[in-house]
């Protein structure tokens, strides 16, 4: 964490000083998924997403310096309006890690309010949009603070470094349309450090992808995301699913590049069940599908199979479905979806989401 940790960063206290910082940040959708970390916040596999646009959250700081300094930010914490022990707990810890990148918050008394568009609870992976959307706020925190990271590009890759503290998905959230995160040879400036922006690989075909989020259960994980990651680092399959990781990351930007959809689809499907397979094989094993997943899955390849259309799924680390699709073919999915897949979704609930141009800083003028 030593890249950013700047000791300057600290405030005058004689100064009255306040402010508000806000960031609209979307969720992704990962199509070579991260699955296990090692040291602090690092990926054993690098990892890809299509960012999304409308998943996201809205989040908004307002600082003011404190009356006594202490060692602690101060923070009140309202998600959708309401003051949120269980998520502020969560964020304290978070910006308690965060101190020696940004000191100065040690100095100061925050309010966070936090809003997600898609409903509370949804099993939609909320960590890479809220995450995104915090680390954003606090590098405009610094920018307005002490007018650095006026460069844009620097700005984006402090903010994806610090957003992978606090979710390693989240760290691709920063980047419109496609981002990666962690190193490989197709790309010499990728780290494992943040991540990086990846759209100009994208042939025009994949451009205008829609993603239909099919919500087949709003329970809370069996097991979270970051047990899960630990549970990676002693896995049987450790090693070899590394290096399958970093082979299908290679084939897939290939796909990409071309434009190839059925490439494209085999990668990604492959992925999901992957990523669901090497939860059923580990220690303990757990399964995070429901029946109404693999409903859904057999229902889009059969409509696949039927029609020949491009139409295919991925998979979170829950039970809901991503259905992945060009624009083009968007009238004969709404069919097929109203048809077909209504009737499995949990009260007939799905989002229908596409790519996305990144987040938004919020303009309080
Ligand atoms: O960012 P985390 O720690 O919530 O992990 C996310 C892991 C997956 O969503 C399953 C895959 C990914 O790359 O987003």
């Amino acid at each position: 964490m030593d890249r950013y940790n700047n000791p300057d960063l600290v405030l005058p206290s004689s100064e009255s000083i306040s402010g508000k910082v806000g960031w609209k940040s979307p969720s992704n959708i990962a199509l070579v998924k991260y699955w296990g970390k090692y040291g602090n916040q690092l990926p054993l596999n690098p990892s890809i997403s299509f960012t999304l646009s409308q998943a996201y959250t809205q989040s908004m700081i307002e600082y003011s310096l404190k009356d006594q300094p202490s060692e602690k930010p101060e923070l009140d914490f309202y998600f959708e309006g309401k003051l949120n022990p269980k998520f502020s707990k969560r964020v304290k810890i978070y910006l308690d890690s965060l101190l020696e990148i940004f000191p100065f918050l040690k100095q100061l008394k925050l309010t966070i309010n936090t809003d997600n568009s898609f409903p509370h609870s949804s099993g939609i992976a909320s960590s890479a949009s809220s995450m995104s959307a915090l680390a954003l706020c606090l590098c405009s925190m610094e920018k307005q603070l002490f007018g650095t990271l006026d460069d844009k590009d620097e700005f984006m890759q402090k903010a994806s470094f610090v957003a992978r503290l606090g979710s390693g998905s989240a760290s691709r959230s920063i980047y419109p349309k496609l981002a990666l995160w962690g190193e490989s040879p197709d790309f010499p400036e990728a780290s494992n450090l943040y991540a990086i922006p990846t759209k100009a690989v994208l042939h025009d075909k994949f451009r205008r992808f829609r993603d239909d989020i099919l919500i087949v259960s709003r329970e809370a994980k069996s097991i979270s995301s970051s047990d899960g990651h630990m549970i990676m680092s002693r896995h049987r399959f450790k090693e070899p699913r590394i290096s399958q990781a970093k082979k299908r990351l290679h084939f897939l930007l290939k796909a990409l590049k071309e434009g190839n959809y059925q490439r494209f689809g085999e990668i990604v499907e492959k992925e999901a069940l992957t990523l669901h397979g090497m939860m059923m094989t580990a220690t303990p094993a757990y399964l995070l599908m429901e029946p109404n997943t693999l409903k859904i899955i057999q229902e889009i390849q059969n409509f696949r199979n039927r029609t020949g259309l491009p139409v295919f799924f991925s998979l979170d680390a829950g039970p809901n479905v991503h259905m992945l699709y060009p624009k083009s073919v968007e009238e004969k999915v709404k069919v097929f979806v109203d048809d077909r897949l209504v009737k499995l979704c949990k009260n007939g609930e799905y989002i229908k989401d596409y790519l996305g141009s990144g987040p938004m800083e919020l303009d309080f003028n």
